[in-house]
């Protein structure tokens, strides 16, 4: 392998800077040339690129977005897409592809390796951390850390109104988001789509613990959640049965995916990149990188795609029994 090429695609997340100037740097040390595709896939198919140094990715380990920019591309589900994909990457005399993304990355990366001869790594990024194959994807701790931040802030209106506020988080389909933040940030009742809770059950809990001298509620939802239609018609079936503690609604939406990241994204950023080279220069492919048990690990690309992922149900539990 002479020449690497790296991209950013789907939702951007914090610490995909960091991954990419991993993949550079490492690059750089084993005598390989680097390429980076702006946009994702839609780069690969309009083949634009820059190249790249240990230079070009000075400065960027603390930022978060990607500069390399990322796309979620239609085209690329195309036969004739990937086709055009394929034929910049030989004509730029690519021989393998690192795909910093998630899902969706990943679904595009199995079939582009099943179709043409390219070795293909993924990295994964995203702040759902909704990827088997690795208990972190990159950006997913700076997420939470914002969203507790958020929390803790609106802590402060919750409490000095004694009202009940709903706070819907990010996490497509699922709950890792809203899981880990509800408890970190002490909410009272934690709504995720891979548990099944009954609305009633929710606001009669919510109505104990008014009864036992609580002044102010925080239920943190996740947006895949399907408990109330959305977070607005639980805010308005909280206000019929509980009209004292004058419900309100946030979504946290989009300043989820920036900011800084956070030392863990960076470090993980940092191994992952580094490793994804190592395993293509080792003559490994079509894998994902991941961290289990802190050690970075190779998995199959075409197992992490569609794959169920796994909640830590300890945590509802433990949330429970805090609520108090
Ligand atoms: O996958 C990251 C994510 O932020 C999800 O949590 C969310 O459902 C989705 O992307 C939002 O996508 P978009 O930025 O295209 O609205």
């Amino acid at each position: 392998i002479k020449k690497i090429g790296v991209m950013t695609s789907g939702g951007d997340s914090p610490g995909m800077n960091a991954a990419i100037r991993a993949v550079v740097r490492a690059c750089a040390y084993y005598d390989v040339k680097c390429i980076g595709y702006y946009r994702g896939y839609e780069g690969m198919i309009d083949n634009d690129f820059i190249e790249l140094s240990p230079r070009s990715v000075k400065n960027i380990i603390n930022k978060g977005g990607t500069f390399l920019k990322s796309a979620r591309s239609e085209e690329f589900r195309t036969q004739q897409g990937r086709k055009k994909a394929y034929q910049n990457l030989k004509k730029s005399k690519v021989d393998a592809m690192v795909l910093i993304g998630g899902d969706g990355t990943f679904t595009g990366g199995a079939m582009f390796s099943e179709e043409y001869d390219i070795p293909v790594v993924g990295v994964p990024g995203t702040i759902d951390n909704d990827i088997c194959g690795t208990q972190y994807t990159i950006g997913y701790d700076t997420a939470l850390n914002t969203v507790v931040d958020a929390i803790d802030k609106i802590r402060d209106t919750a409490s000095s109104h004694n009202r009940l506020f709903f706070i819907e988080v990010m996490g497509r389909d699922a709950g890792f988001i809203a899981l880990n933040s509800g408890v970190g940030a002490g909410a009272e009742e934690i709504l995720i789509p891979e548990e099944d809770q009954k609305l009633e059950k929710v606001l009669e809990s919510l109505k104990r613990s008014k009864r036992s001298g609580k002044t102010s509620s925080i239920v943190v939802v996740a947006e895949g959640d399907k408990t109330g239609e959305n977070v607005f018609e639980l805010a308005k079936a909280a206000k019929e049965q509980l009209p004292s503690y004058n419900p309100r609604v946030t979504v946290l939406g989009h300043l989820q995916r920036g900011g800084t990241p956070t030392c863990f994204d960076r470090v993980l950023a940092s191994r992952l990149g580094v490793k994804s080279v190592e395993f293509l220069l080792d003559g490994q492919r079509d894998i994902m990188v991941g961290l289990e048990n802190n050690q970075v690990v190779a998995t199959p690309i075409s197992d992490i795609v569609n794959s169920e992922h796994d909640i830590n149900r300890e945590l509802l539990r433990i949330s429970d029994i805090l609520s108090i």
